[in-house]
């Protein structure tokens, strides 16, 4: 370790605790304790043959509340196809495998299964990924990349003490994500990689607190939950933020919701109670323009009645043009025999929004999406407190749950919701955020509204940082179909 303490304390990456100077430093790195390891990558141009450095099982925080999920892996490639490779000034993948707001292992993601454990029955509604097996794609493929890959595990909802409290709920994944990126900017130099190029990925309620963890950076709002847990004194900035299908703004989801999939009927073939549906369509509109957004590309200011107009135009239209045009001549021509809605010509697909709509088919949730009236939702779990499993957070099903028009929420919830949301840090311009982001969502997508998207990507924008946001054309939750596109923009923007 000593040889790598000058460059540890360095000022580039700094902010060392320097009253603990002689005390032995209880999240030190030691980059001795490694296996060897080697997996072969599937890629475009071929497989690749990867010799890495397996670090497991490393402990991020001084004082623990879980040594089960609280450690993290790092993988350090050494010999791509036969090559030496040094990553010491490489990228650093940081892969979350949060899914469901429960909790995670350590490299759960890497292997290519969903992370263990990660959708019980009765978790999610309508639980699971319709592609969960991209959600691997992105470590392996950095790695061969010759990129170091650091994969934790996170505290969950789903953590029950044996005095019956949920010590994982909100906001816990986040905190941990913190004292990761914490943890290794502190052993900058001991883990090979450039700690100013951390990149941050994840999936669904991952990729929500992946861009959590670009907005944040620093908050002093942590800064309590940080000390509990013995996070390591460093920044928490990450470089990029690489966000799919983001399960986030969940205080405002179940107007989202209402307002994308309102009309689509439940894979039973029933409509949701159209009332609720329509208020809390209602109340988006308010949500809506009180964000203040622009559209991109001169679209003006972004509001409930034009929205589905500026999804069609930014957004899906382009998506389905670049999945028609890569079909051959007689796919092409069966598709859109089949879906008569689009308008091929000069080699782009035009449509209507409402056309879209009926295309996607079954809404995947019922109403509210998020906050349920019976409390069954997992995002009820993930607001949940102490003992108390489930919680209300939004006063719109508290007050229909309860009867009680008057009713408030708990006093704890309107700080966690905050720290549980990307966009109160982004609406704030959070100077310090990541200034680039990767974000992406499927078309078919109805675990969320696209809206959730459409206004992360829109706020970003107008705050002037470098986004890439895009969506595939007919995929469902978790899918990630362009991974390899995602390791070169890293390359490209870190270059
Ligand atoms: C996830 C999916 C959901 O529908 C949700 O509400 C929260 C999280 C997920 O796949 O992580």
């Amino acid at each position: 370790v000593l040889p790598f303490a000058a460059i540890a304390c360095g000022t580039r990456s700094g902010q060392h605790n320097t009253s603990a100077e002689n005390e032995p430093d209880a999240l030190a790195f030691d980059p001795n304790r490694y296996t060897t390891a080697q997996k072969t990558v599937t890629t475009s141009a071929g497989s690749k043959s990867v010799t890495y450095r397996s670090y497991t099982g490393i402990s991020y925080v001084s004082k623990p509340v879980d040594q089960q999920h609280q450690t993290l892996n790092v993988s350090v490639p050494v010999e791509i196809d036969g090559k030496a490779v040094d990553a010491s000034g490489a990228p650093i993948l940081l892969s979350n495998s949060i899914a469901g707001y429960m909790s995670s292992v350590a490299g759960s993601g890497m292997g290519g299964a969903m992370p263990s454990g990660a959708m019980p029955s009765g978790g999610m509604p309508g639980g699971g990924f319709a592609d969960g097996a991209n959600r691997a794609s992105n470590p392996d493929l950095a790695l061969a990349a010759g990129y170091v890959v650091v994969e934790p595990g996170t505290r969950g909802r789903d953590l029950v003490n044996s005095a019956g409290e949920y010590y994982g709920v909100a906001p816990a994944a986040i905190v941990d994500l913190k004292a990761v990126v914490r943890y290794v900017r502190h052993n900058a130099g001991r883990i090979p990689g450039n700690t100013d190029w951390i990149v941050s990925t994840g999936v669904s309620a991952g990729g929500a607190m992946s861009a959590l963890l670009g907005a944040s950076t620093d908050d002093p709002l942590y800064d309590p939950y940080l000390r509990e847990i013995g996070a390591a004194q460093a920044s928490d900035a990450v470089f990029a933020s690489a966000d799919y299908c983001p399960i986030a703004d969940l205080e405002h989801a179940d107007m989202a919701y209402e307002w994308n999939w309102g009309a689509n009927a439940l894979s039973t073939g029933g409509l949701v109670d159209q009332s609720v549906s329509g208020e809390l369509k209602t109340a988006f509109a308010s949500y809506q323009a009180g964000l203040k957004l622009m559209g991109e590309n001169s679209f003006g200011p972004l509001t409930a009645d034009n929205y589905g107009d500026y999804l069609t135009r930014t957004y899906l239209q382009s998506s389905a043009t670049k999945y028609l045009a890569a079909l051959s001549d007689s796919a092409r021509a069966d598709y859109l025999g089949q879906n008569p809605w689009i308008t091929w010509s000069a080699a782009k697909a035009t449509f209507a929004w409402n056309d879209y709509l009926a295309h996607v088919g079954a809404r995947k949730k019922n109403v509210p999406a998020f906050d349920a009236f019976d409390l069954s939702a997992g995002e009820n779990n993930e607001f949940g407190l102490g003992t108390t499993k489930a919680r209300h957070f939004t006063p719109y099903s508290l007050r229909h749950a309860t009867g009680n028009a008057s009713a408030e929420l708990d006093a704890d919830l309107p700080d966690k919701l905050n720290l549980m949301n990307p966009m109160h840090f982004l609406d704030r311009q959070s100077p310090n955020r990541t200034k680039n982001w990767w974000i992406r969502v499927g078309t078919k997508d109805s675990d969320t509204s696209l809206t959730i998207v459409g206004n992360l990507a829109a706020r970003l924008h107008n705050l002037g940082d470098n986004v890439n946001a895009a969506m595939y054309w007919d995929a469902g939750h978790g899918a990630n179909e362009d991974a390899e596109d995602f390791i070169t923009w890293i390359g490209t923007t870190t270059g």
